[in-house]
């Protein structure tokens, strides 16, 4: 049961559902008609409310801009039977925000802020949960710094904003991604397991070398040696080795994702033996070349599971096997899209339901 929070509401008098045309329509490029926002000031949160989805003044000074405290999250919303609508272990997405924010600095969010104001929001915009298989309603929220100062120093004000995208596929093919042997994610002591927007600012640079080189993303390694895998591009990363689920332990350079987390826990539940360990580079490359590597994929919101077909190291391409001989990443994915889509029992008790 989740604590209530006060939340002021004006709804837009021009819904733009009637425009939404989810054909071929990209993710993250189309808006909901309303958002939820809230501010911190004095120490608390107030002023709950939900507003038409549109733009808002900020001063050139705000914090924010500058200094970069910002953290965001990424869940998703599903249409499920009777007019429901199923969002996957949102919960989660609260506590780890909480934990991002801390890391840069910033106020903790009261679960009634952060629930309160996502299923305020969901039950103002139903009607914007895509109905299609394969797509969903993705919910961004965030939160940044809002002093207009520009000294450095943790903001005193921060806004927390909730919105939401209806989307399709995130990847429309399996990936090819090249292993970074310079350019570093994360590191220990830094801030890699927070989902703060610096980290994504800081990765854009080497994707695009990659990205001129042909490949869709990298696999980000330790950014000590270079020599273990940590993240593919803005996922987990998980391979499938001598039957064997194999993926780089958490920890503070590597995001706690609760697809990782949702995949873990369903193959173990499968039997399968499961390995949250340090993850080599040559030990995979190795795999592949004696044919005991049978499956890599990101598992991330996003994508949910997003099948590498290529692996680039130190200029050789690997061609890894074709996505459809796959059997646990193909079972996983769709065992996962049948909790959140209420196909199957919710065993797991991993959705909100609104
Ligand atoms: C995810 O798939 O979990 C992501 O973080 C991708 C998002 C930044 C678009």
């Amino acid at each position: 049961m989740i604590d209530t929070v006060a939340i002021k509401k004006t709804l837009t008098e021009h819904s733009r559902l009637s425009e939404l045309d989810m054909e071929g329509i990209q993710f993250g490029s189309y808006y909901s008609d309303h958002m939820f926002v809230a501010d911190y000031q004095n120490g608390t949160w107030s002023d709950c409310r939900i507003l038409p989805f549109d733009d808002f003044r900020i001063s050139p000074a705000t914090s924010a801009l500058h200094y970069g405290q910002s953290v965001f999250e990424g869940l998703k919303a599903y249409a499920g039977k009777d007019g429901q609508i199923l969002v996957f272990r949102a919960i989660d997405n609260f506590l780890r925000m909480n934990k991002s924010a801390a890391r840069m600095c910033m106020p903790a969010l009261p679960e009634e802020v952060f629930m309160g104001g996502l299923v305020e929001l969901l039950k103002t915009d139903r009607s914007w949960v895509p109905t299609d298989l394969g797509t969903s309603l993705y919910i961004r929220p965030f939160m940044f710094a809002t002093d207009e100062f520009i000294g450095v120093r943790p903001s005193k004000n921060y806004r927390f904003i909730i919105f939401t995208s209806p989307a399709g596929a995130y990847y429309s093919e399996p990936v090819k991604v090249k292993v970074e042997k310079y350019y570093s994610r994360a590191f220990p002591g830094g801030t890699g397991a927070a989902k703060a927007a610096g980290n994504y600012a800081a990765s854009l640079y080497p994707a695009k070398l990659a990205q001129e080189a042909g490949y869709h993303q990298l696999i980000w390694t330790d950014g000590l040696t270079h020599e273990y895998i940590e993240e593919a591009g803005t996922m987990n990363v998980m391979f499938i080795i001598d039957n064997k689920v194999i993926t780089s332990k958490g920890g503070e350079t590597v995001l706690d994702g609760i697809t990782r987390n949702s995949v873990l826990h369903l193959a173990r539940e499968w039997g399968y033996p499961v390995e949250e360990r340090d993850v080599s580079v040559k030990e995979v490359i190795s795999a592949i070349e004696t044919g005991t590597l049978t499956e890599a994929f990101g598992t991330g919101t996003a994508a949910t599971i997003a099948q590498i077909a290529i692996i680039s190291n130190d200029g050789q391409d690997y061609t890894l096997p074709p996505a459809e001989t796959r059997e646990f990443s193909n079972r996983v994915l769709q065992e996962l899209n049948d909790i959140k889509t209420g196909q199957i029992e919710d065993r797991h008790g991993w959705n909100v339901i609104v």
